[in-house]
């Protein structure tokens, strides 16, 4: 029983990581209801300890499952919108859409965009050029980054993304708005985003956001970044 349980560790491991792997603009933006709560790509304590198993638990089973059940409730039955069509036209929707299409859509980029894999924490080396050109260097761009973060006044998320021009470009968003949805002031493709609300950090960082943003830099999923990056480049 050891020995079958043993071996099927690694294999749960590989199998998370291929779904990781798979994780894409186009699927996320194609999503149809009935919304279901995605799986996590690793494990809840993986990220520890820059974020912890019972706030990573918190989140994911009861603030993102409540954003998915929210928004089935909110839509008419029966509409079969998908993600992105509903965020591209949310001005034209009620309040209950724009919030939990948005809490749905974020979240599910979320997690993706966090790895406890070293190997996929390297920025690819295009990516990386072209952020340093852009914001000056690489350290420019994470203050420029976190500074969006800790000004957002209250909930919201900081993004970098991929704006209608071509260009890279940081900015925020309030509530569970992003930068795909019409009434952005700011509008572009995501391919990185943290979350600010206080439900992401504060069982562990308490009122320090500044700490949970420096240390974020440590688990993202630059691999998925560039993914991501890739496809924001096609969309032009
Ligand atoms: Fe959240």
């Amino acid at each position: 029983m050891k020995k079958i349980f043993s071996a099927f560790i690694p294999g749960l491991a590989i199998l998370l990581l291929s779904l990781q792997a798979c994780a894409s603009l186009q699927n996320l933006n194609t999503l149809k209801s009935p919304y279901k709560l995605p799986k996590l790509p690793y494990a809840e304590n993986a990220l520890e300890p820059i974020i912890d198993a019972e706030t990573m638990k918190i989140h994911h089973t009861r603030h993102h499952q409540a954003y998915v059940d929210n928004l089935n409730k909110a839509l008419e039955k029966n509409e079969k919108a998908n993600l992105q069509q509903l965020l591209a036209n949310v001005s034209t929707r009620s309040a209950a859409i724009r919030n939990n299409a948005g809490g749905h859509w974020n979240h599910s980029f979320f997690w993706t965009i966090l790895t406890p894999n070293k190997e996929d924490q390297k920025i690819p080396k295009d990516l990386e050029a072209e952020i340093v050109q852009t914001f000056g260097s690489f350290d420019a761009f994470k203050a420029e980054f976190e500074k969006n973060g800790l000004s957002q006044f209250g909930s919201g998320w900081a993004w970098l993304i991929r704006n209608a021009e071509g260009k890279l470009e940081v900015t925020a968003t309030p509530n569970q708005d992003n930068p795909l949805m019409d009434v952005a002031s700011k509008r572009g493709t995501p391919i990185l985003g943290i979350d600010v609300w206080e439900h992401a950090y504060y069982l562990k960082y308490q009122n320090k956001r500044a700490e949970y943003l420096k240390n974020f830099w440590e688990i993202i999923n630059w691999k998925q970044v560039a993914k991501y990056d890739q496809e924001a480049k096609k969309k032009k």
